[in-house]
């Protein structure tokens, strides 16, 4: 179903409570049919729980290969019906089968205005840079990390005050409005992607 969203997370799950709670005030039409995580700790995998939400940690060290595990978790992914995957700080490069498996229904968020700043310390590496603006990309997956179609950007204010913690603050602030709004542009099937270009169609009457 259109509407069936997994979410792949490691961490602490700030997005995907985001989600969560734009699906409770209805400004998201999905619903989460299950959250995996790499990681048996992770604080997203108690906020899914607790949201009554099945949740699935994947132990890494279970499988032999990045492609074994992609394609169990691909496994995974498909029982539970999820039509979009939505990566949320999954820590782990996805193999080239996996973005087959789902191509153009893989989005991620990334806390920098990419091509800026790729990679895992995007916040701290934008800081270090001296840059006046930063920002929050969500993006369709390919095979290379942070590359894919983007899908929405918002900037960042970079302050000269700013720690490493008060930016990241103010980014996940945009990224928790700005993923919500692009998981209900993909599941109301308004993404029109031409190659690189990713447009909106308007909304159906
Ligand atoms: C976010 O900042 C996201 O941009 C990055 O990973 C972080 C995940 O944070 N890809 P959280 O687990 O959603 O709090």
């Amino acid at each position: 179903m259109q509407g069936n969203v997994a979410v792949l997370c490691s961490g602490q799950g700030t997005n995907l409570q985001a989600i969560l709670d734009a699906i409770r005030q209805r400004t998201l039409h999905a619903q989460i049919c299950v959250v995996v995580s790499d990681r048996e700790g992770a604080l997203a995998l108690k906020k899914a729980r607790r949201a009554g939400i099945p949740a699935v940690y994947l132990n890494p060290n279970a499988y032999s290969s990045r492609e074994e595990y992609d394609q169990a978790l691909v496994g995974v992914l498909r029982r539970s019906g999820a039509h979009w995957i939505a990566l949320a700080g999954f820590m782990r490069i996805l193999t080239p089968g996996f973005v087959r498996a789902f191509r153009n229904r893989i989005l991620n968020i990334h806390p920098a205005l990419l091509p800026a700043f790729r990679g895992a310390h995007a916040v701290a590496d934008a800081l270090k840079f001296g840059a006046k603006v930063t920002g929050v990309t969500v993006h369709l997956v390919d095979d290379h990390v942070d590359h894919g179609p983007v899908v929405a950007q918002a900037p960042v204010e970079i302050r000269s005050n700013d720690t490493p913690a008060s930016l990241l603050k103010r980014v996940h602030r945009v990224e928790h409005a700005l993923y919500p709004q692009a998981i209900q542009w993909a599941v109301s099937g308004r993404l029109k992607i031409r190659g690189r270009r990713v447009n909106l169609s308007s909304r159906k009457p």
